[in-house]
């Protein structure tokens, strides 16, 4: 399959990441700092997920010390999600959230704002349309925002997050994804606000995964960022090798940045997507209608595929530049 390269003519887009690192959002943070072409980052929010906040927003800082990005602000969120105890995933991400790598204690600031009131005022600030959210994990800032402050939702240019999941069914339960079963009312609110959201489920992540040989490449960048998401996925890939018999980690959240800057390289249908809210038994299944046997309406693009070997050459070029 041929390689088409990024589109460069538009200006960059502007995007907030909400985050819960966890590797894989580490390498998303990453790729977004090494493509300022295409993504001006305006901030980074951190929330309880992979692991507890006061973990999440500190990694959130060691990853853009990683990028050489002091400059990058970064907030704190939501510690808890909006109506459940919270759960975490040390058993995937290690007991800091990013085992693998000895990356120094960030020495940039915390910004003093919550993560929350930071996307209401940068969305009534920035001009209507203009400002993406990305979310790569549990989705209760983005959620309560929308709950603190509802006239946001028509600002917003675009929602694209990792989560959920179809034909791969759940990675946390049987039923569900880890960033839809932690909040699974925050997905509700989000799912149904009205903003345009794409969506990178299990579906297509699982088709992202970190071989021997892509790992190999990224060691062979000989930077200290190449060897960092070397050894960050020599770690992280050992409980999707043990459960799913994977041939590396799969990378999901990169997914959401990698369609920022190359959406050719993803398929997937505009469906209706409905999130279990009610059942203990399928809390936060993302009830996907990829054959359209509802009458529901669509609500997301739902992608299903990725040109995987396009996904990986441009991660590899891009965190060549940090
Ligand atoms: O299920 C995978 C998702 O949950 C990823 O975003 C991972 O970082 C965790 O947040
Ligand atoms: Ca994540």
């Amino acid at each position: 399959m041929t390689h088409s390269s990024p589109t460069q003519s538009a200006p960059p887009r502007k995007i907030i990441i909400d985050t819960d690192p966890g590797q894989d959002d580490a390498v998303a943070i990453l790729l977004a700092l090494a493509s300022p072409q295409e993504i001006d980052v305006l901030g980074i929010t951190a929330v309880a997920g992979n692991v507890p906040l006061a973990l999440t927003q500190k990694n959130a800082r060691i990853v853009c010390e990683l990028a050489g990005r002091h400059d990058v602000k970064v907030y704190a969120g939501c510690d808890r999600p909006l109506a459940h105890s919270l759960v975490t995933a040390e058993h995937v991400h290690g007991e800091t959230g990013l085992n693998g790598p000895k990356l120094p204690d960030p020495t940039m600031p915390l910004q003093d704002q919550h993560a929350v009131d930071y996307i209401i005022d940068t969305l009534r600030s920035e001009a209507p349309g203009t400002v993406t959210l990305c979310p790569l994990g549990p989705l209760t800032n983005i959620a309560t925002a929308l709950q603190k402050a509802p006239d946001i939702a028509p600002r917003i240019q675009d929602i694209v997050l990792m989560g959920g999941a179809y034909f791969e069914v759940g990675n946390i339960t049987p039923a569900a994804e880890f960033n839809i079963y932690v909040d699974p009312e925050a997905a509700e609110i989000v799912f149904k606000c009205g903003a345009p959201i794409t969506v990178m489920p299990l579906d297509v992540t699982h088709k992202a995964l970190v071989t021997k040989p892509r790992n190999d490449a990224f060691r062979a960048l000989g930077t200290p960022v190449g060897t960092a998401v070397a050894q960050m996925t020599d770690f992280f890939e050992r409980f999707d090798r043990e459960k799913y018999g994977s041939e590396g980690a799969p990378l999901h959240d990169p997914c959401v940045t990698a369609w920022l800057i190359q959406p050719d390289l993803f398929t997937g249908r505009h469906i209706n997507v409905e999130i279990e809210t009610a059942s203990p038994l399928t809390r936060g299944m993302t009830v996907a209608d990829w054959w359209g046997v509802t009458d529901r309406a669509p609500n997301a693009t739902f992608i299903g595929d990725v040109d995987a070997d396009g996904f990986f050459a441009l991660l590899t070029e891009r965190l060549a530049r940090l």
